[in-house]
């Protein structure tokens, strides 16, 4: 048995059989979400595999279970390749959530913006991606199945769903192109202004890995940016790691009302 079928049967010992419809990568700040979910707690300790995801403000564990009527199963905390080195850490806990009955996944993140209408507290939805690290969580993968395609790789019924959720809940969610860039350092001014000349509304150290794994894996999958800084060069503001995390709880509020809105109409569609 492969190492997610066996881990899919450790959770379901531990969660109940009931299949999962949603994933949810929850970033920096969104833990809280994570709380949310009526179910059960899982320590990625105690999976086997699983990563550290060591960064401050994520709390390594896996909650399954309910969400507004939609049983999930919510990553409190993702692993960075900054971290170790490994783009595609975020590999297993994927395949596990396929093997859960997946088949979407959400991701989000925190990120610097790169355009004046994106101010800090806002919300961007991904409606494409640069991958601007070079790097690919699928390099080494031996079946042609790597050989991804990445159009419309931001999965365009799931985005309207999320920009109807939104909508309805009242808060703005424009769409962006976001880049990755490896961190951990922030970027410089000048790749700044490189990456705005490359087409980029945002910037972050995450994500893009994920939506490769996930389209590799057959999930339909979108994110969503909390936006809590303007990127280097584009304002006084210094950036740091501690300031992501102060700003972050404020797109928090908005993009947890995003989720849930739109979980609960998952869980009862509106007719047409
Ligand atoms: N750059 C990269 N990652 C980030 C930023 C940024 O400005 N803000 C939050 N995460």
């Amino acid at each position: 048995m492969s190492r997610s079928a066996e881990l899919a049967d450790l959770i379901r010992t531990r969660a109940g059989s009931a299949p999962v419809q949603f994933g949810l990568i929850l970033g920096s700040g969104l833990g809280a979400l994570a709380d949310q979910v009526q179910g059960t707690a899982i320590d990625y300790a105690d999976l086997p595999g699983f990563p550290h995801a060591g960064v401050t403000g994520h709390a390594p564990r896996l909650m399954i279970g309910d969400l507004e009527g939609v049983r999930v199963a919510a990553f409190g905390g993702r692993a960075h390749y900054y971290e170790t080195g490994n783009a595609g850490a975020m590999r297993l806990p994927l395949e596990v959530l396929k093997a859960l009955g997946a088949g979407g996944l959400i991701a989000t993140n925190a990120a610097g913006s790169l355009r004046a209408d994106l101010c800090p507290g806002d919300l961007m939805l991904l409606d494409d991606h640069i991958n601007f690290s070079g790097l690919n969580p699928l390099i080494g993968e031996p079946t042609d199945r790597r050989f991804v395609p990445m159009t419309a790789a931001h999965d365009p019924g799931l985005r309207a769903r999320l920009r109807a959720a939104a909508e309805a809940e009242g808060i703005p969610l424009p769409e962006g192109v976001y880049a990755w860039y490896s961190g951990p350092s922030f970027e410089t001014p000048a790749e700044i202004r490189a990456i705005s000349r490359l087409g980029a509304d945002a910037v972050g150290m995450s994500t893009v890995p994920e939506v490769i794994l996930a389209r590799f894996l057959g999930l339909k999958v979108a994110a969503i940016s909390i936006i809590t800084n303007m990127a280097a060069g584009l304002s006084d503001e210094k950036i740091s790691h501690e300031h992501t995390m102060a700003m972050a709880p404020m797109g928090a509020a908005k993009l947890e009302r995003v989720l849930r809105r739109m979980l609960r109409d998952v869980a009862a569609p509106l007719p047409g």
